[in-house]
C-alpha cells in the first residue's frame, strides 16, 4: 500500500507477531536486547555440515518466497511464506527477535538497501525485491539473500535489470577471489573494481560477516577495497557471508554509497532514493577456494 506521490516507499503497518513452535530451539539472543559476543570464525568439517544444513533450509525458503512473488501480494505475506517454510523444517527464523527485529525475513524493495521490514506494502510489477533469510538449526545459522524482479527480469527497466544481474555477478567475483592465505580485502577489491565499471555505488557501511554459531560473529568482510585495512589472511575453515549492495548510477550521477535510516531504526534507504540490489551467500574457505553453504 504505502508509496508517496513520486512512487517512493513509506513505512507500512506490521501484522501481529508470528509464533515459532516450542520444540524449535531459539538462538541465545531471543528475548534479550543484544546477542552475547561470540568469537571464532573457524569450523570443523562436522560443524560446516551443520551450517550447510541450516543454509540449505534458508535457501529453499528464499525459493519458496520467490515462487510466491506476484504483483498485488504484500511483503507481510512473503514473510508468512518464509516463516512457515522455516518452522516446517524445524528451523528458527534468525531475524525474529534479533536486536528487536520483529519479522522472520527482510524484504527490501527498490531504494531500500537492506533490512526492510515486511508490512502491508503491496508489490508492483517491475519492483526490485530483495529477500534475505537466515535459518537457525542445530546450533548454526545460514544466511543468504537474493534480489528478484516482480513479474520477472524482463519486467524491469533495462538499467534496473542490469543492476540486478551485475550485483549477482559481483557476488560471484567476490566468492571467486577467496583463497586461503589471501587477505580479506581481496574480496572487496574484486567486487568494487567490477561495480565501478558501470558507475555503480558500493555501500560501505554494511558488510559481510562471520556467521555460524553466531548470526554476526564480529568478523567484517568489506565489499569495497579496504586496503591497507583488512589485511588479515583468509584461513581454511573460516565461514562468513559476502553480500554486496550496489546502487544505480548514471554517467552524470555516479551511484551513491550514502544512506538514510528510517525512524523504525532498521530500514536503510539510498540517500538519493536511487535503486539498489543485493545478493548474499554464506561460504566456507576451502584449501583451494570457497564452498557455498547456502544452496538449495
Ligand atoms: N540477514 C541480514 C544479513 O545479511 C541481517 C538481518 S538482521 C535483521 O546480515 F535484524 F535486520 F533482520
Ligand atoms: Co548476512
Ligand atoms: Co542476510
Amino acid at each position: 500500500m504505502p508509496r508517496d506521490a513520486a512512487g517512493h516507499l513509506t513505512p507500512g503497518r506490521l501484522s501481529p507477531a508470528r509464533v515459532v513452535p516450542a520444540h524449535i530451539a531459539r538462538p541465545e539472543y531471543v528475548g534479550k536486547a543484544a546477542p552475547t559476543p561470540a568469537r571464532g570464525d573457524r569450523y570443523t568439517p562436522e560443524e560446516v555440515e551443520r551450517i550447510r544444513a541450516a543454509g540449505r533450509i534458508a535457501a529453499q525458503a528464499v525459493e519458496a518466497v520467490g515462487a510466491a512473488l506476484r504483483p498485488g501480494i504484500t511483503t507481510d505475506e512473503l514473510d508468512r511464506v518464509a516463516h512457515e517454510y522455516l518452522v516446517a523444517h524445524d528451523a528458527y527464523p534468525s531475524t525474529l527477535g534479533y536486536r528487536g527485529y520483529p519479522k522472520s525475513c527482510c524484504t527490501s524493495l527498490n531504494e531500500v538497501i537492506c533490512h526492510g521490514i515486511p508490512d502491508d506494502t503491496v508489490l508492483e510489477t517491475g519492483d526490485l525485491v530483495n529477500i534475505d533469510i537466515t535459518a537457525y538449526r542445530d546450533g548454526m545459522h545460514g544466511d543468504l539473500n537474493r534480489t528478484f524482479v516482480v513479474g520477472g527480469l524482463e519486467a524491469a527497466a533495462p538499467a534496473a535489470r542490469e543492476l540486478v544481474e551485475r550485483t549477482e555477478e559481483a557476488l560471484r567475483r567476490g566468492i571467486q577471489a577467496v583463497r586461503p592465505g589471501r587477505p580479506v580485502n581481496v574480496i572487496g577489491r574484486a567486487i568494487e573494481s567490477y561495480a565501478r565499471r558501470f558507475g555503480y555505488g558500493v555501500v560501505r557501511d554494511y558488510t559481510g560477516h562471520g556467521v555460524g554459531r553466531a548470526f554476526h560473529s564480529g568478523l567484517v568482510i568489506p565489499h569495497y577495497d579496504a586496503a591497507p585495512a583488512h589485511a588479515e589472511p583468509l584461513e581454511a575453515g573460516m565461514v562468513f557471508t559476502i553480500e554486496p549492495m550496489l546502487t544505480l548510477g548514471t554517467p552524470e550521477h555516479p551511484g551513491t554509497e550514502e544512506w538514510d535510516l528510517w525512524a523504525d531504526d532498521w530500514t536503510v534507504v539510498t540517500r538519493d532514493l536511487s535503486l539498489t540490489a543485493q545478493f548474499e551467500h554464506t561460504l566456507v574457505v576451502t584449501e583451494s577456494g570457497a564452498d557455498i553453504l547456502t544452496l538449495p
